[in-house]
């Protein structure tokens, strides 16, 4: 395999900056010359150049783009990653929009960087779990990926044991019901009615005017994904988050992420030693 020219690896780390935000050297390793060579193979070209060529054309046609970075990034994600989120959503955030919204209006919940679905259909159970209780309560939970096949995956909607871990079956005990059925490899197929509940879309935070489809929201998810993006990219999304909250709506990040320099647009929630930004209930 021959070596990629840094000065192509330059170019390629800006287009993939410049079409996700996403700054190479944060998503993976040593290995970047041969997911490079994959995908040239797969394109049918042998010169770093014409692949590059092709790269650059992604305003009109992302697919080599999105190809590469599907390649490029880690997807880690598992059911019910940090509980405690989903127990403040589930005790405390969820009764009060209830209260506030009623049956005549749906909470609005978002995944934004939803993997392979884990995240969104984790939110699906912790809404069925409170729909127990509050039949007329209604939800829209959306969810979106910039990569192409972690979507297809969360479609299939199929976890082996690396998603399930045991703080699935913590919650499946807790809520009395079960993610769903499963298959003769052990890999758990989720039931339709909580499939149902998720809408999922193609979706690149880097496209800020492009997440006014998350006007309107009350949760937005948007976990372990900042990590691979500036400060500048960062703030604008902060921004724009909270633009899109309703009063009163809440913003949660990875455990080790933070909205640094921005935490004036939301105040910030601390529940059992986990973060949450909430934006104010008035009208700034
Ligand atoms: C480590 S996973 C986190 C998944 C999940 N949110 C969680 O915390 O378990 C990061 C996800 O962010 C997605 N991602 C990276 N850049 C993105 C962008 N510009 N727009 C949307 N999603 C992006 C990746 O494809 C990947 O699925």
């Amino acid at each position: 395999m021959t070596i990629i020219a840094p000065k192509h690896i330059a170019r390629i780390r800006e287009l993939v900056h410049n079409y996700s935000g996403i700054i190479l050297e944060r998503v993976t390793s040593r290995s970047v010359d041969k997911k490079i060579h994959t995908q040239m193979k797969h394109f049918g070209v042998s010169k770093t150049d014409d692949y590059i060529t092709i790269l650059e054309g992604f305003e009109h046609n992302s697919k080599a783009m999105d190809d590469l970075i599907a390649d490029l990034t880690v997807s880690e994600s598992y059911f019910f990653r940090n509980p405690a989120q989903f127990e403040y959503i589930l005790e405390t955030l969820l009764p009060e929009f209830y209260k506030r919204n009623g049956s005549s209006m749906p909470i609005r919940v978002w995944s934004a960087g939803c993997s392979r679905g884990e995240e969104a259909y984790s939110l699906a159970m912790t809404m069925m779990c409170f729909q127990r209780e509050h039949p007329d309560a209604r939800f829209t939970i959306n969810a979106g990926d910039i990569n192409a096949k972690n979507l297809a995956a969360a479609r299939e909607a199929v976890y082996n044991k690396r998603s399930l871990r045991e703080k699935l079956a913590i919650f499946e005990a807790r809520f009395g019901f079960k993610l769903g059925e499963k298959n003769e490899k052990g890999e758990c197929i989720v039931a339709d009615q909580i499939k149902a509940m998720v809408t999922l879309q193609k979706l690149n935070l880097k496209n800020i005017r492009g997440l006014n489809c998350l006007a309107g929201s009350d949760i937005i998810f948007c976990r372990n994904v900042l990590i691979y993006f500036d400060e500048s990219l960062r703030a604008q999304l902060a921004e724009k988050f909270y633009q899109c909250l309703n009063p009163g709506g809440v913003v949660f990040l990875g455990e080790s992420e933070c909205f640094s320099g921005v935490s004036d647009y939301f105040e910030l929630v601390n529940y059992k030693k986990t973060y949450a930004y909430r934006k104010h209930n008035g009208i700034r």
